[in-house]
């Protein structure tokens, strides 16, 4: 009796995977057709109702597939070899200290005239020192070689990695930020989210079709195309293999690197401000790892959270390689004096190695800016949370629902039901936000200014 009902099961689950199976098949067959015909598809919501049956989160399903689904598997056929080219690093020969007729070596930006006679520069506001190359935030950083600082003939090359999934405004705002500072961005993009399913390679889709051209010579495409085994019982195993994967991998197809090149792992919500990273680029003399101390936002710019993020988060690629294996996940942990090969990369160094922070609490050097998205972006990514930071609040239906989320963005709650304490902000004041976005205030206004929240008098500000 208990074998029949068996048989009966499996032959049924058979059938419906056969099913589902022609609907499929039938409906890609029929979608690429139409997308010939540049026609829209019809028979697109029922497509995705089929294969979205078998989905755990439905909802997920249509939202995220709804446009990727269809030109996904396009797109994945013009990846051609765009995930194991190699980059070749060249020397960056931006003159960027003019030398006086005194000889003195004058700062990374255009300067201030002192008046006509030379007799001592005057370097522009936000920059410090004799050469005129050391931002405030690391003037007031807690830097303990800034006694020894002496700015280098040849500029380091700077490579910024991250990992995306859906970030892309904050995408544009970091390439803005950083084109001059970063020689290579890496950046990776897997066909699973961090939950273990599967995913359109959104980013790949952009950058074919010319959206991120105006820096494309500087991005190398990291390409995850597997989940890490575990990951899905684990999250925190998928959440680091990302990293890993990506530092391994990107620096792999990097060509004419050197030791003392630096490496800058980010989260695609960390966005390093650029006179930080110029500084690592133009000096010797400082210490490694280093950290960020980044402003912290939930949502927007607008609802500011006390203190700063302070994130470790690069290091020269002779440390990397050295200390860390080659590992960036390593790096974004603290214990880098544990390390196995610690002691001995600091001995060849001939220094006194200590770990140091860009920037202060007072002084951002940098933005970390927590579920900023449109309500829509913050549902997408409930829902491809990874498994491990529990409670993973896309498990529950109402915290999935839009007008839910537009409320928390409203009132700055966060999913628990809890009020934190904001300080006031004012667009106005310095490091709000990234540069681009002040430039672009219409494109990102519903970053910069709380979108449910009724426009306040001028006199109220
Ligand atoms: C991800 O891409 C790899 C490589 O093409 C493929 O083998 C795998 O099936 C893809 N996974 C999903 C979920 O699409
Ligand atoms: C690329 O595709 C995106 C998403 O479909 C679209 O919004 C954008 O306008 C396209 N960009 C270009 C340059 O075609
Ligand atoms: C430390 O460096 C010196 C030379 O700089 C070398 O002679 C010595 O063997 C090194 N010690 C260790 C433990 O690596």
């Amino acid at each position: 009796m208990k074998m029949r009902r068996h048989r009966v099961f499996l032959l049924c689950t058979v059938g419906l995977c056969v099913i589902s199976f022609l609907h499929y098949y039938k409906a890609l067959h029929y979608v690429s057709l139409l997308r010939e015909l540049s026609a829209p598809y019809p028979n697109i919501k029922s497509f995705i109702m089929v294969t979205g049956f078998f989905w755990r989160e439905r909802d997920q399903h249509v939202f995220l597939h709804q446009e990727n689904m269809v030109s996904s598997h396009l797109t994945f056929k013009s990846l051609g070899d765009l995930h194991t080219r190699t980059h070749i690093l060249q020397d960056d020969k931006t003159p960027y200290f003019v030398r006086t007729k005194a000889g003195a070596l004058w700062g990374p930006v255009p300067r201030a005239r002192g008046g006509k006679r030379l007799v001592k520069c005057v370097c522009r506001p936000g920059w410090h020192g004799p050469y005129c190359g050391v931002p405030t935030m690391v003037y007031h950083s807690n830097l303990p070689t800034k006694e020894r600082l002496t700015p280098r003939e040849t500029p380091r090359r700077v490579i910024n990695a991250i990992n995306v999934n859906h970030e892309f405004d904050l995408l544009h705002v970091r390439f803005h930020e950083l084109a001059q500072a970063v020689d290579l961005f890496l950046v990776c993009e897997s066909n699973y989210t961090a939950y273990g399913e599967k995913r359109p390679l959104s980013f790949l889709r952009l950058l074919l079709n010319g959206t991120y051209d105006y820096i494309r010579h500087k991005i190398l495409y990291v390409f995850l195309d597997h989940f890490p085994e575990g990951g899905r019982q684990d999250g925190w195993i998928a959440d680091d293999y990302l990293r890993t994967f990506l530092t391994r991998n990107g620096m792999s197809r990097v060509v004419g690197a050197r030791t003392d090149d630096v490496f800058v792992i980010n989260d695609a919500d960390e966005i390093p401000a650029h006179e930080g990273l110029v500084f690592l680029k133009l000096f010797d003399g400082w210490t490694e790892p280093f950290a960020i101390h980044m402003r912290k936002s939930l949502y927007g710019f607008f609802w500011k959270q006390l203190g700063s993020l302070e994130v470790v988060s690069g290091c020269t690629l002779g440390m990397l390689r050295d200390v860390y294996d080659g590992d960036g996940i390593r790096l974004r942990r603290r214990e880098y004096y544990t390390m196995p090969g610690f002691r001995k990369y600091e001995n060849d160094t001939g220094h006194i190695l200590v770990q140091w922070s860009v920037g202060s609490p007072f002084h951002f050097a940098g933005w970390h800016c927590s579920w900023c998205f449109t309500p829509e972006g913050i549902h997408f990514k409930l829902v491809s949370a990874q498994n491990g930071d529990f409670p993973r609040w896309g498990d529950y239906e109402d915290k999935r629902d839009l007008n839910y989320i537009r409320d928390l963005i409203r009132t700055g709650g966060w999913f628990d039901g809890s009020l934190q304490e904001y300080p006031p902000t004012d667009p106005k004041e310095h490091m709000y936000a990234p540069k681009y976005m002040l430039e672009h205030y219409d494109r990102y206004r519903y970053l910069l200014e709380n979108p449910y929240v009724n426009a306040r008098a001028p006199s109220e500000r």
